[in-house]
């Protein structure tokens, strides 16, 4: 796996904390934990994430050498690579789209999470991927490889994800944000389509503008253009 050292749990409480753990003893650049199963395993905000055996739960430790500021950027690259792993597992005609700002959906179900954390100089990038098992009862849609018609194994769905990675990472590494930006945008839903986003408890609607050169989502609303950098957003309005 070149760039890659991988390190296999059954179980583990949160790939992420491990991998927090693991940075903070120093360890390099390309250090991947992968658990089949997990206890505690966390999403954005302060959401869990749903984590029995049969998905892909994985977290991978990036010293990329660029400056902080660039670190949300990762988002974006890790959900290219999710979405190439996720057309390359399902049948031909089904494709991954992006949500902003790093959901992975199949026919508008949520697929895959991505959870970015900084520590200690290093990033740590967590993907957990529905394989075989969706969460049931909770407030958004979700799905799963193999109920979407694909054939995975988790393992071969973890290298073809970091064989994807490591690709969009040389890509910004080499060209920078800009190429990511394009390409996100290409799976993304439409210039123009009605959204509403949600920051804190704070609701704004209008139309989906795109992205700005940081990675910010651009609202238009009836009073003009509005930079979003945090929150939520929902198709529709
Ligand atoms: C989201 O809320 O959409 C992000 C979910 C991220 C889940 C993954 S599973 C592997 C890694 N370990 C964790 O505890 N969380 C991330």
């Amino acid at each position: 796996m070149g760039l890659f050292s991988i390190t296999h749990h059954r179980m583990i409480g949160s790939t992420n904390e491990e991998a927090r753990r693991l940075a903070a003893a120093g360890s390099p650049h390309g250090t991947v934990v992968h658990a089949d199963e997990q206890s505690s395993g966390r999403g954005r905000l302060t959401h869990t994430w749903f984590s029995p055996p049969g998905n892909l739960y994985i977290s991978i430790l990036l010293r990329t050498g660029e400056p902080p500021s660039r670190t949300a950027e990762l988002s974006f690259v890790t959900a290219l690579a999710v979405a190439d792993t996720v057309d390359a597992l399902l049948p031909q005609a089904s494709r991954a789209t992006l949500k902003w700002p790093n959901d992975v959906l199949v026919n508008g179900a949520k697929i895959a999470g991505i959870l970015l954390e900084q520590v200690d100089g290093a990033t740590i990038i967590g993907i957990g991927l529905n394989v075989l098992q969706a969460p049931a009862n909770i407030a958004y849609q979700a799905t799963t490889i193999v109920g979407c018609g694909g054939i995975a194994s988790v393992d071969g769905a973890r290298d073809t994800l970091l064989d994807r990675l490591a690709h969009h990472l040389a890509v910004w590494s080499r060209d920078g944000f800009a190429p990511v930006r394009d390409q996100w945008l290409q799976r993304s839903f439409p210039i123009g389509a009605p959204i509403r986003t949600n920051t804190g408890g704070v609701s704004v609607t209008g139309t989906f503008a795109g992205m700005d050169a940081d990675g910010a989502l651009l609202l238009d609303t009836p009073s003009g253009r509005q930079r979003i950098v945090a929150g939520d957003i929902f198709l529709g309005g």
